[in-house]
């Protein structure tokens, strides 16, 4: 077996078209959801959320026919905790290869005080809509909503009652981005340690990205034994979003020598769904963004150009073609120096001597002060002027 097989394996839960839907503005149609489906089962993502049955017939349809379309992927759809949400669920999933319903309710004081329920009429409601969902489907998660707002000790009895009632996988939501590395760990090594019955079922962590924390809480919850990581494409989610998928994915891959999990993804193809769902939402992704953001492997100054042209680890810790990028990008402006200048015009075609190479970066440097990028036409309009001042 080789090290990579025996290490554990950590599942991807892609809820873009659920949580990540859910943006105001991000509302894809029927047919974009198939597409962005499709596109999540063929590269490796094991549970596709594929919406919230209840909420329309338009997600109706759409859970509907991704359970009925998708070929590997785990189909699952969101329920709130009662029968007749939990009945449309499975009414829509029912058609997949492989169905799960999720089913949610907040426990936190302040969401408790939303349907107003105490302490032990939630634990019943839990129980019974836990209950209800196992007899429908043999594959059930549950989530305590604003779970890291929620008294510890009534955290541990209620994940208890929910596995009791046949869930498999508890999902723990940091359903306002709150939480912090550190407690997030502490939250899922607390929740093995204390609850009976814990280490039957696979815990998940569903991180929100509101202090900007949602990846590494995420990673951080793996380390104590999560072992589902909820998380969308581009990080696409409610207020500042969720976990994003191409960021774990890669940090789990990038750094596996000190977080030695395992995923499914083919990674080649993160930015090919990354710019699909970018264009479908509605939500461009910012040019700065990791792992996919347009700069994510552009280079623009001479230290930088020139050490990557000698080798690419000197500035990049992942290839291009890692994410299916064909190339890194040498942009060309004002901090380029005349290595890359070279190469780039050896790409356009000129193998330029350096006395041709001094005349063109001079005009080049000069162009570059009025302009942010200077592109390929640009430099070979440079190039004309510079045969015809001959
Ligand atoms: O953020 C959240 O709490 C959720 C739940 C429905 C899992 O999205
Ligand atoms: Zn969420």
């Amino acid at each position: 077996m080789t090290e990579t097989a025996k290490q554990d394996r950590v599942l991807i839960f892609d809820t873009t078209l659920r949580d990540g839907e859910q943006s105001p503005g991000a509302t894809m149609t029927h047919e974009e959801k198939l597409e962005i489906a499709a596109m999540l089962d063929e590269m490796g993502v094991d549970v596709i959320e594929a919406g919230f049955p209840i909420a329309s017939e338009g997600d109706f349809d759409a859970v509907s026919a991704i359970a009925r379309q998708a070929e590997t992927a785990t189909i699952c759809g969101l329920a709130r905790a009662n029968f007749k949400d939990i009945d449309r669920c499975w009414e829509a999933v029912r058609h997949a290869r492989s169905p799960r319903i999720h089913t949610f309710i907040g426990t936190s004081p302040l969401h408790r005080a939303i349907p107003n329920l105490d302490q032990d009429e939630m634990a019943q409601r839990i129980h019974d809509t836990v209950t209800h969902a196992r007899n429908l489907c043999d594959n059930v998660q549950w989530s305590p909503m604003d779970a890291t707002r929620t008294e510890h000790d009534y955290l541990c009895r209620v994940v208890e009652i929910a596995i009791r009632a046949g869930a498999t996988t508890i999902n723990i939501p940091d359903t306002v981005g709150y939480t912090a590395p550190r407690e997030s760990a502490d939250l899922i090594r607390m929740l093995r340690e204390r609850v009976p019955g814990a280490d039957a079922i696979t815990f998940a962590t569903h991180c929100h990205n509101d202090l900007g924390m949602a990846t590494a809480n995420a990673l951080a919850a793996v380390e104590a034994g999560a072992r589902q990581i909820e998380c969308t494409i581009n990080g696409l989610g409610e207020r500042a979003g969720n976990t994003a998928l191409e960021e774990v994915v890669m940090a789990l891959k990038v750094r596996n020598d000190i977080m030695p999990y395992r995923t499914c993804i083919d990674t080649t193809k993160i930015m090919n769904i990354s710019r699909r769902v970018a264009t479908v939402s509605g939500f461009p992704v910012q040019y700065n963004k990791a792992i996919v953001g347009k700069n994510a492997f552009a280079h623009e100054s001479g230290i930088h150009q020139d050490g990557m042209l000698k080798n690419a680890e000197t500035f990049e810790i992942m290839r291009p073609s890692d994410i299916g990028l064909k190339e890194t990008n040498l942009v060309m402006g004002k901090h380029s120096g005349r290595a890359a200048l070279r190469a780039k015009m050896k790409d356009l075609g000129y193998d330029l001597a350096d006395n041709q190479l001094n005349d063109v970066f001079v005009r080049f440097k000069a162009l570059a002060d009025r302009k942010k990028e200077v592109y390929d036409d640009d430099l070979l309009a440079l190039m004309r002027d510079s045969v015809s001042n001959e």
